[in-house]
């Protein structure tokens, strides 16, 4: 395979500037330079070698001949130019404004009837595409924290809404609608939001990579106690090297036996055991073991490249794939059919489960579809007549309520380098944002257990309103020299407004509108309009060819008045696409955050 290439990455020549010096003609370039070369630092991608940042193999640049031409074009660009990147390839520098973005990113767009990953794989053979993920193509990623506040929110609202202390008075509402009906009722807000926690629960799940590795921590984060499968040792080493996850085992008995005794102690502990998912769903189901919470983080949306079948070691998988990849693709389907079932089987017995995001379900499906009914000849084979019954995505089970209101994955890195600037931002947050405790709770843990990856960073879901705010407030930190240097603020493409992913993001929308992808290009279009510093629209990121179209944005804080123009529009713009887009399709959250915040265009037609 084409990314397995030779080890090629140079730590002297990649590393990332610091400090306030800069060696391109504008910040903005400069900042795009350094988040470039950060999503490959070893210490935040995961194999640096092969330019493969996170997410199976989403990468940050083509090849290491297109990565060295970004780097020599991002320091000629000129203030009013823009430079273009296909598919991690930049392919030429053309003419704009000074509030143009300065790059302007496409990845993996396949016309929709050859948008497969066999298509895929033969234009990548042949050096033509990239896969870029979401934040690996976009240059935004910051390692394992980046999904650590995202698996933090998901695990604190499944707390809410199933293990709620004192009970939950909505069983049936969400977290974030909870949240609405409470600020609607001008109650105080109820203790048992704040009180939920997994506390004494056992969290079983799959996958410590780059993605994965956050769900040990989350979990603990929420108090309760995490049992995760993994293949690959060095995974479970670097998790527990970087304070995501507290014990490794390599026996699954033995690690079983020691999640059931912290769970019955009611103790925060994570487990990583060295095995397949698949062999670890078996011996729960054999033991009537059933998890309080199951879902799976490998990356099942590459059954290639992602997905590691039981039939195999994790050796035997490197030689197979690159020998003979059909055969391992039926392997991997045929386990991942078995993985689902096996979670269905957990589910039934009580367990609750949910897709995090990686596709499995529809792995399982497709599988189905092209084996089991053409071999039965039956109409109704066991996954499709039980289509309903699937478990939910964490989407529309758990984040939705928060995307109405324009809540997502806001995020920004020190380009000085310097950890004491994301301490000076994290006290601006707190001080702008003193009334939500979730927020004040998840930038104390944050502090206390996350180890910084690469440049300096900080993550938190802000909505409509309030990341304008903090941008804003961030410009003026750069201006009067409290901060070493500019900030360079982003989000995931897992955001409100900016995805179509209908077996995740977009998944069981109110009108039916899951697959509809004129939002994400909408999205791109008025972050360009509005002059993000760099804007970039993907396909395929998180559920794999075909699944999803979905746009990036990042924006830089230098200090300047220009800054503060486009901060104001484009952090206002971006997460009002997505207040605008579920307005459009009938939530009542988004149609109240709309009018909240000035959004609602029939009031222009008044
Ligand atoms: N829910 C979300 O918010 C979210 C966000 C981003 C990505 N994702 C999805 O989550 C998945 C994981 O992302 P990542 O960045 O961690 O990917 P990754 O490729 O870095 O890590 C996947 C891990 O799974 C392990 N693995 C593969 N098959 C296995 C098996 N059968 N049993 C046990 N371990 C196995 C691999 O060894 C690897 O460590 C991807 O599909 C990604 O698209 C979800």
């Amino acid at each position: 395979m084409k990314t397995a290439t030779k080890s090629e990455y140079d730590p002297v020549k990649y590393k990332t500037p610091t400090g306030a010096i800069r060696s391109c003609k504008g910040w903005i370039q400069e900042a795009a330079l350094r988040m470039l070369l950060n999503n490959l630092n070893p210490e935040v991608a995961e194999r640096p070698d092969d330019l493969i940042v996170y997410g199976g193999r989403g990468k940050a640049a083509r090849n290491f001949q297109a990565l060295d031409n970004i780097i020599k074009a991002l320091k000629v660009l000129e203030n009013d130019e823009s430079l273009l990147i296909q598919s991690g390839k930049p392919v030429g520098i053309l003419k704009t404004h000074k509030d143009a973005p300065r790059v302007l990113i496409s990845n993996s767009q396949l016309v929709p009837n050859w948008a497969h990953w066999q298509h895929f794989d033969e234009l990548e053979q042949k050096g033509l595409m990239m896969y870029g993920q979401m934040t690996a193509g976009s240059w935004i990623y910051i390692g394992s924290q980046g999904i650590v506040q995202g698996t933090y929110e998901t695990y604190a609202a499944i707390a809410d809404k199933h293990f709620p202390s004192p009970p939950n008075p909505f069983p049936q509402v969400e977290r974030g609608a909870r949240k609405t009906l409470q600020s609607e009722s001008k109650n105080p807000p109820l203790e048992g939001s704040e009180a939920s926690s997994l506390k004494g629960t056992l969290n079983v799940s799959a996958g410590l990579g780059g993605m994965g590795g956050a769900q040990p921590l989350a979990i603990t984060m929420n108090e309760g106690v995490a049992l995760i499968a993994e293949v690959e040792e060095w995974r479970i080493d670097k998790r527990i090297e970087t304070k995501y996850l507290d014990e490794k085992y390599t026996d699954i008995d033995e690690a079983i036996d020691k999640a059931q005794a912290y769970k019955a102690q009611a103790a925060a502990k994570s487990i990583g055991v060295l095995c397949n998912a698949v062999h670890l769903l078996q011996r729960l189901v054999e033991r009537n073991i059933i998890p309080d919470t199951l879902t799976d983080q490998t990356s099942a949306h590459d059954p290639l490249i992602g997905y590691v079948p039981h039939t195999l070691s994790n050796e035997q998988a490197k030689i197979l794939r690159q020998q003979n990849p059909t055969e391992y693709l039926e392997r991997s389907y045929e386990s991942m059919y078995l993985h689902v079932q096996l979670m269905l089987q957990l589910m039934d017995k009580g367990a609750i489960t949910f897709d995090y995001g990686n596709n499995i379900r529809a792995r399982a499906i497709e599988y189905e579809t092209k084996n089991l009914t053409e071999l039965s000849g039956s109409k109704n084979p066991p996954l499709g007549g039980r289509k309903a019954g699937l478990f939910p995505g964490f989407v529309p089970a758990y984040i939705r309520p928060l995307f109405c209101e324009g809540k997502g994955p806001f995020r920004w890195a020190a380009l000085s380098g310097d950890p004491n600037d994301i301490a000076v931002t994290d006290e601006v947050i707190k001080k702008l944002f003193p009334e939500n405790k979730s927020l004040m709770r998840w930038l104390k843990l944050a502090k206390e257990k996350i180890a910084f990856q690469g440049l300096p960073a900080r993550i938190c879901w802000l909505g409509q309103g309030e990341r304008e705010k903090a941008g804003q407030a961030f410009n003026e930190l750069v201006r009067t020299g409290k901060v070493k240097a500019p900030i360079v603020i982003g989000r995931d493409h897992l955001d409100s407004g900016s995805v179509a992913s209908p077996n995740r993001e977009t998944e069981a929308m109110l009108d039916g509108s899951d697959a509809v992808a004129d939002w994400p290009i909408l999205n791109a279009l008025v972050n360009t309009a509005g002059g993000a510093s760099w804007v970039s629209l993907h396909h395929g990121g998180g559920v794999g060819m075909g699944y999803s179209i979905h746009a990036g944005m990042v924006i830089v804080a230098d200090g300047t008045d220009d800054a503060e123009q486009r901060l104001k529009r484009v952090l206002r713009n971006d997460p009002g696409m997505g207040v605008i887009r579920h307005a459009d399709a009938g939530y009542h959250i988004a149609k109240d955050t709309l009018r909240e915040n000035g959004l609602d265009f029939k009031d222009r037609l008044k």
